[in-house]
């Protein structure tokens, strides 16, 4: 590669360029371990654009965890209503209750331990270890995968190069800062190396990309034949 990709060089980018988000804390604060739940389980399938009110409505009704867990699941669905998949949101409440019930209304701070609530899966408990906890872990999506294919022009297809993919991006990660890591690959995806039409002359790793080079950035992630 020409460089190698630095962590610093992502993170002093997010310093300047992130995205103003209403569930991130600004200033270096850590956010809420239950702001990072809400929002990250409203994120799975949905834009951030249209989870923005919802996160600001459920937050003024139930502004922590013990509130939401008081709430009739009934209340819960018909606030959800308009966001979909309403699995998420039975979730949503069964993990508030099990925080409240077993945790005593204080969310776990490693990854094992959020994983075994119901509702958390392998990415919403790397997002709150990290994001609410600045625990070592990567709550690798979709514009993680797609960043770490094109850094190393990973030949290999999706969804079978998933494990590999989520190995690069082990490699990738910073001493510290792991909340703002997460936060930078998932702006850096959704703003600089989008799925089409990537703004490379912006990103602060085109010298690093392997995909840039080769001249054909967006031919990353390869896709298995349908
Ligand atoms: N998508 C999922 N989690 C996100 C976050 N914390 N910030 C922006 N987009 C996201």
């Amino acid at each position: 590669f020409p460089t190698e990709p630095s962590p610093a060089a992502l993170l002093a980018w997010y310093d300047r360029h992130r995205r103003r988000l209403p569930w991130r804390a600004e200033g270096g604060a850590r956010q809420e371990p239950y702001r990072v739940f809400l929002s990250e389980i409203m994120l799975q399938q949905t834009t951030v654009v249209t989870v923005a009110p919802y996160y600001a409505a459920f937050l003024a009704r139930w502004p922590d965890v013990a509130a939401l867990a008081a709430a009739p699941l009934e209340e819960v669905l018909s606030a959800w209503a308009g966001l979909g998949y309403y699995a998420r949101a039975r979730n949503l409440h069964a993990c508030a209750r099990a925080v409240v019930e077993r945790h005593g209304g204080r969310f776990p701070e490693t990854e094992e331990a959020l994983l075994a609530l119901p509702g958390i899966g392998p990415y919403t408990a790397a997002a709150i270890a990290s994001i609410a906890f600045e625990r070592r872990a990567a709550p690798v999506d979709g514009n993680w995968e797609r960043v770490v294919a094109r850094l190393f022009a990973v030949k290999a297809a999706l969804p079978r190069a998933r494990p590999a993919l989520r190995a690069l991006a082990l490699t990738l990660l910073p001493p510290a800062r792991f909340g703002d890591f997460a936060q930078a690959m998932m702006d850096l995806g959704a703003t600089i190396c989008t799925p089409r039409k990537p703004a490379c002359a912006l990103c602060p790793w085109t010298e690093a990309c392997a995909a840039r080079a080769s001249g054909a950035p967006e031919r990353y992630p390869v896709k298995a034949a349908k």
